[in-house]
């Protein structure tokens, strides 16, 4: 797929549903006893593989299209302690290899092997299943660390563990356990990750408290089934917003964006990047306008108003990687865009991604003609004030495919994007809405 310069990019765009809330919102709906409706969940492969998941288990499932063109997901779940034997496919699913073992390494009995694509068996497990054994689980990976993950069920019993990385997948993972153990489970994260499953489980009725860096559960009640509305996915608008920055005479908004603070890490980076940011009526040449909703349920949502922007570079270390985690591939990018030098440290989990992000993002971008070099945990970029193009291989990473996009309308003279589908995903369609911008 071939992405050539344009002039400029204007409109408004609503990004697909949230996919890290989507995941979740069907994993937790087949944990509950009754019924829950699920509306704007992400139609996309991987989200699609998480209800696969669950219908295995025993949960019932229809989807819908409706009129707005929206997908909306009624689902009857088994229980917290009623999932099937079944053999599972996570696709190219991360969030979903990671997080579902929690709950079935608690069922009274059963045995379950969860297995992907070339891309999952790459990527660690034993950060799940290491904890998951010290609260009783019986659970294998191959060679102690990556899928296939094999289960049995098991009496689990509650543990306090600090996290060695801050990953909000293995946090959501252990506080599924806890919610199928005895006693008290404890979570303590070094930074602040995406706290999607605390708000979901707390609407479902679970017994869960934070206390500054610790989240705790106990095991309690049945889960309640819910209505859940998937807002827009932060990271997915990312590549518009990071588009109109960097084409000059851009001007786009983006509508009803999730604005989880634990998710949009990206803007205190731009904000140190030069452009200037702010909520509606803050200023008259702002670069980024921030509108946020707060009566949009548990998770905020907002439109964020964007328009062409001269950086400089900045950098980023880690205490801003887990808010921005996704997001820093577009980092570097922008980086070619600024003005002086853009560094990324403390970002070694990039190579734990759908690709080795550190590998992929300076040998693609390298490609395109940027002035960017690894390091062992993170990138540094030289700005040059813009892009030649090239050919960019998207590794079979939905983000490196959507970044060469951007980086094609913003480059001098094109890119080729090979392996282009892998946007799908978390973003079908994303050519098509890049495309209504131009
Ligand atoms: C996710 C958490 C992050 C993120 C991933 C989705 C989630 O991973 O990179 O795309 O939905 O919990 P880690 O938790 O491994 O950092």
């Amino acid at each position: 797929m071939r992405f050539d310069p344009v002039g400029s990019l204007k409109g408004t765009l609503r990004p697909p549903p949230d996919k890290s809330i989507s995941h979740r919102a069907a994993l937790f709906a087949a944990m509950a006893d009754d019924h829950t409706h699920v509306e704007n969940y992400l139609a996309a492969a991987d989200t699609r593989s998480t209800l696969f998941a669950i219908e295995a288990v025993g949960a019932k499932v229809t989807a819908k299209q409706t009129a707005e063109g929206r997908q909306s997901v009624e689902i009857q779940g088994v229980g917290l302690r009623g999932a099937k034997p079944a053999q599972i496919d996570v696709g190219n699913a991360g969030t979903l290899m990671r997080i579902m073992p929690g709950w079935l390494a608690g069922q009274p009995e059963g045995i379950w092997r969860l297995d992907g694509d070339d891309s999952i068996r790459r990527r660690p497990v034993d950060r799940v299943a290491e904890p998951l054994r010290e609260m009783g689980a019986a659970i294998s990976a191959s060679g102690g660390q990556f899928p296939p993950l094999d289960l049995e069920g098991a009496a689990l019993h509650g543990i306090s563990y600090e996290l060695p990385v801050a990953s909000a997948q293995v946090k959501s993972c252990l506080l599924l356990a806890g919610l199928l153990a005895e006693g008290e489970t404890t979570i303590i994260e070094p930074l602040a990750t995406r706290d999607h499953t605390e708000r979901l489980l707390a609407g479902m009725g679970a017994d869960l408290r934070r206390d500054g860096n610790a989240i705790s559960v106990t095991s309690s009640h049945p889960l309640d089934g819910v209505d859940v509305e998937v807002p827009g996915d932060f990271s997915s608008a990312a590549f518009a917003l990071v588009a109109t920055l960097i084409v000059p005479g851009s001007e786009v908004v983006l509508r009803d964006v999730g604005l989880n603070g634990t998710r949009i890490g990206l803007l205190p980076i731009l904000a140190r990047m030069g452009v200037g940011m702010g909520a509606a009526g803050e200023g008259q040449d702002l670069a980024v306008v921030v509108e946020e909703i707060h009566d949009a349920g548990p998770e905020p949502l907002g439109a964020l108003h964007v328009r062409h922007a001269q950086l400089s570079g900045a950098e980023v270390t880690a205490e801003d990687v887990p808010a921005a985690i996704d997001e820093l591939p577009l980092v570097a990018l922008l980086g070619c865009f600024a003005e002086g030098e853009t560094v990324v440290s403390g970002a070694e989990e990039l190579k734990a991604k759908e690709s080795d992000r550190i590998e992929a993002v300076v040998e693609g971008l390298t490609g395109l003609g940027a002035e960017i070099e690894a390091r062992p945990d993170g990138f540094a970029v030289q700005g040059t004030g813009g892009l030649k193009g090239g050919v960019i291989d998207a590794r079979g990473d939905h983000r490196l495919a959507m970044l060469g996009a951007v980086a094609g309308v913003a480059s001098r003279e094109g890119v080729e994007v090979s392996g282009f589908e892998a946007a799908a995903v978390s973003y079908p369609g994303f050519e098509a809405d890049l495309g209504s911008l131009a």
